[in-house]
């Protein structure tokens, strides 16, 4: 017989909710919020008040499309942490309380962990799933991490960003230019128009493994700043080169630790995560490294890479298989435990 998770996720902005048999999703259900767009960032405070609208009519889509009723459900795993705490407080409180009403258990996670086990959902397009030990470049709006795996919860961060997260990077160039919030996708939109060479940014010089993407975010306001100085329709003009450029400059930093840990560990297991791990230029660059560094690369569908409850269910299946349950005194945490 199935095991049926029900998944909750509202650690930021989005609201969802997904419907997980064993390693199979069922359905995936996501409310974004446009409320945001307009301050061109998200405010925590309408977050929560939007996951509060969201939360309810999102499970009922996810139950109906999973073809299932809340009845068959075996557990509830929601997001602890990190994120929003006004916005995480919501699923989490809900999760509690449904799972109370149906006398079934909860399942706590860990939204960076299950950016990383996305990769075990079940995908016929995916069929082979990364051998332990794996390395994953963990990258989103808040966090940018490589993660050494070891076990499905035997990990450990090895390297990580000592200021911005590279999505911050991304969202944070992309406000300078004058773009809508998230700045991501546009960037990664406009970067295929444009040439990767035609402007240079200075590269951190960090040790370790760790990263730093306060200092490019600078270097672009003060370059840009310089040029509009002397043609005020630069940007505009040179939107595309300026993605382009932008965006390698994310992805050599991202990848020169990734190869000299890859390199350092001798692990050829290779995996990213997160909503950056949405960009196409990311994505191919990894398979430019797959050919020549011998690696075996696993690249998450679209859909997996950016914050989703099919993440939290399929993670929550495994805890659940661990017998790893939750109390009812669970309270959320904004930062990484
Ligand atoms: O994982 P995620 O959905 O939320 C967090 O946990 O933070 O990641 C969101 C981040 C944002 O910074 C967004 O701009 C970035 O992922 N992002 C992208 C792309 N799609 C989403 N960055 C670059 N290229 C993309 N295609
Ligand atoms: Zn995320």
């Amino acid at each position: 017989m199935s095991t049926y998770i029900l998944g909750i996720e509202s650690s930021c902005d989005d609201t969802s909710a997904a419907v997980s048999s064993d390693t199979k999703i069922l359905a995936n259900v996501i409310a974004n919020q446009d409320i945001h767009r307009k301050f061109g960032g998200v405010v925590p405070e309408l977050a929560s008040r939007a996951h509060q609208q969201n939360i309810i009519p999102v499970i009922d889509i996810a139950l109906k499309e999973a073809n299932i009723t809340k009845n068959d459900l075996s557990a509830i795993a929601f997001t602890r942490g990190p994120g929003l705490l006004g916005s995480l407080l919501v699923g989490t409180s809900f999760a509690k309380s449904m799972a109370m009403g149906l006398g079934i258990p909860i399942i706590e996670v860990n939204h960076m962990h299950a950016h990383i086990l996305a990769h075990f959902i079940d995908d016929d397009d995916r069929p082979e799933k990364p051998k332990f030990p794996f390395l994953c470049l963990t990258v989103s709006g808040g966090h940018t991490q490589i993660v050494l795996l070891r076990d499905y919860f035997d990990s450990e961060v090895i390297g990580q960003t000592i200021d911005d997260a590279s999505g911050e990077a991304f969202d944070k160039a992309a406000k300078i230019m004058g773009l809508p919030y998230p700045g991501g996708p546009l960037i990664d939109k406009l970067a295929r128009e444009g040439n990767p060479l035609a402007f240079s940014f200075p590269e951190p010089r960090i040790p370790g493994y760790d990263y730093s993407f306060s200092g490019l975010k600078t270097s672009f306001l003060y370059f840009l700043r310089d040029q509009l100085k002397e043609d005020d329709l630069f940007i505009e003009k040179n939107k595309e080169d300026l993605s382009a450029s932008l965006q390698k400059t994310i992805i050599d930093i991202l990848m020169a630790k990734l190869e000299k840990a890859a390199h350092d560990l001798d692990i050829k297991n290779i995996a990213i995560a997160g909503g950056v791990s949405a960009n196409s230029g990311l994505r191919n660059t990894l398979l430019e490294a797959r050919d020549r560094l011998g690696w075996r690369v696993f690249i998450p569908r679209f859909e997996y890479c950016t914050d989703n409850a099919a993440m939290i269910a399929v993670t929550g299946y495994f805890k659940y298989l661990r017998g790893e349950f939750a109390g009812q005194d669970i309270a959320p945490y904004a930062r990484q435990q």
